[in-house]
């Protein structure tokens, strides 16, 4: 089988396709990305020599390249999106550009190349904040708080329609909080983890009692590849972690297995309209047979070690200029100086 994958050489796609090729030796990916900020080719390093893969350096909403790419491709896999919130409120435009025209232009090109699948990988966060102890199911109406969450719900409503005005055999997942190895070190887990490393305090964002779902990305490429193969057509699918934490449990952990002091937590203002829960109800995806296979306590210390044998992948994305830059803003009337943050 050839599939497109778009956004490959980002955290999840690149761990999608290093999982497809080690399953699927008949697998043949053409992997259609940007090379933005968050796409670094050494996330797929190790595989950049397999014949039965290709990198296309591209962007999602050229309908011409976007043709081109999927010629002959039988399914698609479309991760390609900016993927930030606090990127989002700084600057929506991209999210508007990459997340919602993107996917339009990707759907109009998958039913001219009459693709079988086209899985549309979205996220919890276009439920909105879920309050007291409900878990968002699929059939929950959406309320996006944030730009980037807006342009995801946006992106998931035009692959409905495309599903039910053309036929356009598109099937929905939505993902709770990923971690693990190659997530880059602007999202909190590997924030946090790599600012203890450098013994730099971690900004906590307001009063630290937000609450995320935490999914092990091996499990999150898995649930996808089981869900381009048995999911239903026109499906919805929640894929959750059932790891339930407060941003301070989460950090409790990290500095517990990493040894590090309470005095490397920093307060900080907190995010614009930041959600203050997301949980997924995923009974469909469990019912249609996938079983999750990586528990949380051990995925987080595998992810630990990972950032630890590999500062020379995070040590140069943390030092670019562009990085900086974008996120001085959002400190400068913090409790801390951005400098011994960043
Ligand atoms: P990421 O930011 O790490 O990677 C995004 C990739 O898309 C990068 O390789 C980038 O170069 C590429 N890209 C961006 N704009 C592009 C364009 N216009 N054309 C081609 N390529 C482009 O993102 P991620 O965390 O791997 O997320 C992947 C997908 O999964 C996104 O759609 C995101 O909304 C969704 N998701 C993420 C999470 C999470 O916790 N990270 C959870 C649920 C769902
Ligand atoms: O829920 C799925 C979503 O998870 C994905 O759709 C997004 O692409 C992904 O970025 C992520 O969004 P969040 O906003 O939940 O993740 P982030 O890692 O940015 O933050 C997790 C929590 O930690 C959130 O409550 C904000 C908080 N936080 C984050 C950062 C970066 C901090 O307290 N300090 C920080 O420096």
């Amino acid at each position: 089988m050839r599939i497109l994958v778009t956004g490959g050489l980002g955290f999840i796609g690149s761990n999608f396709i290093r999982y497809m090729l080690q399953t699927s030796p008949e697998i043949r990916i053409i992997n259609l990305d940007l090379q933005t900020y968050a796409g670094n080719p050494e996330n797929l390093k190790d595989v950049s020599g397999d014949k039965r893969y290709f990198w296309v350096r591209g962007d999602i909403s050229d309908p011409a390249i976007a043709r081109q790419a999927m010629a002959g491709c039988e399914a698609v896999v479309h991760f390609a999106a900016e993927s930030h919130v606090d990127r989002s409120i700084l600057d929506p435009g991209p999210f508007l550009k990459t997340n919602v025209l993107g996917t339009q232009v990707l759907l109009d090109a998958a039913r001219a190349e009459k693709v079988k699948r086209f899985i549309h990988v979205s996220t919890d966060e276009v439920y909105g904040s879920i309050s007291g102890r409900r878990r968002s199911s699929e059939k929950d109406p959406l309320f996006p708080n944030s730009p980037y969450a807006a342009s995801k719900a946006a992106s998931d409503h035009l692959a409905r329609a495309a599903f039910i005005t053309h036929g356009l055999p598109v099937i929905i997942t939505r993902a709770s909080n990923n971690f693990g190895p190659y997530q880059y070190p602007e999202k909190a887990l590997p924030l946090m983890i790599t600012n203890f490393l450098e013994n730099k305090p971690y900004p906590l964002y307001g009063d630290g009692l937000n609450v995320r779902d935490w999914l092990y990305v091996k499990d999150h490429v898995a649930a996808i590849a089981y869900v381009l193969k048995h999911g239903e057509v026109g499906g919805i699918y929640n894929i959750g972690g059932d790891t339930s934490l407060k941003n301070k449990e989460l950090v409790s952990c990290v500095r517990k297995i990493m040894g590090i002091s309470p005095s490397l937590v920093a307060s900080v203002p907190d995010r614009l309209g930041h959600d203050r829960r997301y949980a997924l109800n995923d009974s469909k995806l469990r019912k249609l047979g996938f079983k999750f296979a990586h528990p949380f306590e051990k995925a987080l210390f595998e992810t630990i070690e990972w950032y630890k044998t590999h500062e020379s992948w995070w040590r140069p994305l943390k030092k670019s200029d562009g990085y900086a830059a974008y996120y001085q803003k959002q400190y400068e009337k913090g409790t801390v100086p951005f400098s011994e943050i960043r």
